[in-house]
C-alpha cells in the first residue's frame, strides 16, 4: 500500500486507549522538538532541577527524585537492586503479570519472598498483610504494584501499610507505573519509602522516562548498600544529582523535555481535580460498558480507576475485536496477558482521559460488537454520558 503524507497522518491518528503509551497532548510532543543541549551545561541542569522538583510535587514528597532514562521495568528494578540483598525477606502480593514479574525479580536479587497470591482479579487484603507482617517478624520491605495492569485491579489500603512497616522499620516500596499521576498519592504522609512510574502512562508523556523518588531512609540504605550494577546504580545518581544536579549518564534529553512539559499541565490542571477527572471517566467506563453487555474482570472492591479489564463475551474473537477497533475506528484497546489472553481486554482510562475519550471509545466498542453480529444495548452512551455530568 502506497500513502500519502497527508494520508499517513491521518492513518497514523489513533485514540490511544491502552493501558500505556497513552495519548500525548501535542503541547507536550511539541516540547520534544528543541535544539539539542549538552547535558553538562547549565541549560541541562535548569531543565533537569525542574523535572525533579515538579516530579516531587506530583508525588507529593519532599524525599530525592531520578528521572531514569528506561522504561517503567527499569525504574522497578532500580527499586530492587539497589534496595534487596541476599536473604532479605520480602512481603508481597501477587494477582498478575506485574506482580509476578516484580516477586521475580526480589527472588533474582536473592530475596526470600513471601507472596501473598490471590486470584487474578482480586487483591490481597489488608488483613492478609497484616498477617504475613504478624508471622514475619524480620522482614526487610513489603513490595506491591499498586496498580495491576494486567487485570485492572488497584491496591486501596497503601495510606495504612506504614502502620505495619513502622513496627520494625521496615522498607515500603510501590510499583505505581500504571497509575501515578491519576491517582491520590501523598507519598511522605503514607510512609512510602521507593515509589516508582512510567511517564507514558497516567503522566501523559512520551514512554522513556521513569521516575523513582526516594525517602531519606531509603536514600541511606542505597548509598550503604551499592548494587553491583552501573546503570541502576542509585548511589551514582545521588551523588550526581546533590554535586551538580546532573544524571551520572547521557539523559534522553527530548524525552525529559516533552516529560517537563507534562508535569507543566499536571501542576496546572491541579491534582484534585485530575484524580477526580479519572475516577469520574472510569465510573462511565465501567456504567457504560456493563450497560452494553461486557463485565469487568475485576471484582467490584478491587477495580481500578486507570485501567479498566472487560471479559470477552462468548465467541467473541479477541484480533478481530481488537482489529475492528483499530482499522475502522482508529481506537486502540489492549488484549490480555499470559492466561488472560483472548479472555479480556483492556482500556486504559489515564492521562488526558476526557468525556470525549470515554463516549468515544464506548461508542465504536459499541459499534464494533454491532459490526460483529452481537446484540448490544443503546443505552450504553446515555449510561456513560450520565456519569460524566460533573466533569
Ligand atoms: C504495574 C507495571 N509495572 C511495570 C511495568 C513495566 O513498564 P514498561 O513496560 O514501561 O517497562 C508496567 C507496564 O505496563 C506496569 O503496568
Amino acid at each position: 500500500m502506497v500513502i500519502n503524507f497527508r494520508e499517513w497522518r491521518i492513518y497514523l491518528e489513533y485514540l490511544v486507549m491502552l493501558p500505556g503509551p497513552t495519548n500525548v497532548p501535542e503541547r507536550v510532543t511539541r516540547a520534544m522538538f528543541t535544539h539539542m543541549i549538552n547535558h553538562r551545561s547549565k541549560d541541562f541542569v535548569k531543565l533537569y532541577a525542574d523535572v525533579v522538583e515538579k516530579t516531587q510535587k506530583v508525588f507529593d514528597t519532599t524525599g530525592d527524585v531520578v528521572a531514569l532514562s528506561a522504561s517503567g521495568t527499569g525504574a522497578v528494578e532500580a527499586s530492587v537492586v539497589n534496595m534487596i540483598k541476599k536473604g532479605d525477606k520480602v512481603i508481597i502480593p501477587v494477582n498478575g503479570e506485574f506482580s509476578s514479574r516484580l516477586a521475580t525479580m526480589l527472588e533474582w536479587a536473592g530475596a526470600s519472598v513471601i507472596k501473598l497470591q490471590t486470584p487474578f482479579g482480586q487483591n490481597a487484603s489488608f488483613d492478609q498483610v497484616k498477617e504475613a507482617f504478624d508471622n514475619n517478624k524480620d522482614v526487610k520491605a513489603f513490595y506491591v504494584v499498586w496498580n495491576e495492569t494486567s487485570t485492572g485491579t488497584m491496591v486501596k489500603y497503601l495510606d495504612k501499610v506504614s502502620s505495619l512497616t513502622a513496627r520494625n522499620d521496615s522498607f515500603f516500596v510501590v510499583d505505581g507505573v500504571s497509575i501515578v499521576g491519576g491517582e491520590e498519592l501523598h507519598m511522605d504522609k503514607w510512609g512510602i519509602d521507593v515509589c516508582v512510574t512510567g511517564a507514558q502512562k497516567a503522566l501523559a508523556a512520551p514512554p522513556g522516562i521513569s521516575p523513582i523518588a526516594v525517602s531519606p531512609k531509603a536514600k541511606k540504605h542505597m548509598i550503604a548498600n551499592e548494587p553491583p550494577t552501573f546503570y541502576f546504580n542509585m548511589k551514582r545518581y545521588f551523588k550526581y544529582y546533590d554535586e551538580n544536579k546532573e544524571t551520572p549518564f547521557t539523559p534522553a534529553i527530548p524525552l525529559l523535555y516533552a516529560y517537563k512539559e507534562a508535569l507543566d499541565m499536571i501542576l496546572e490542571e491541579g491534582m484534585d481535580k485530575r484524580v477526580h477527572r479519572h475516577r469520574v471517566c472510569s465510573d462511565a467506563f465501567y456504567s457504560g460498558l456493563s450497560a452494553l453487555g461486557l463485565t469487568p474482570f475485576a471484582k467490584e472492591d478491587a477495580r481500578s480507576t486507570v485501567v479498566i479489564a472487560l471479559n470477552y463475551l462468548q465467541g467473541l474473537d479477541d484480533k478481530t475485536f481488537r482489529g475492528t477497533l483499530s482499522e475502522k475506528f482508529r481506537v486502540l484497546v489492549a488484549g490480555g496477558f499470559g492466561e488472560l489472553k483472548g479472555k479480556v481486554f483492556r482500556v486504559g482510562c489515564m492521562g488526558e482521559v476526557s468525556k470525549y475519550h470515554v463516549m468515544r471509545t464506548i461508542s465504536a466498542i459499541h459499534s464494533t460488537l454491532d459490526m460483529m453480529g452481537y446484540k448490544t444495548n443503546p443505552e450504553a452512551l446515555k449510561v456513560a454520558e450520565e456519569k460524566l455530568k460533573t466533569l
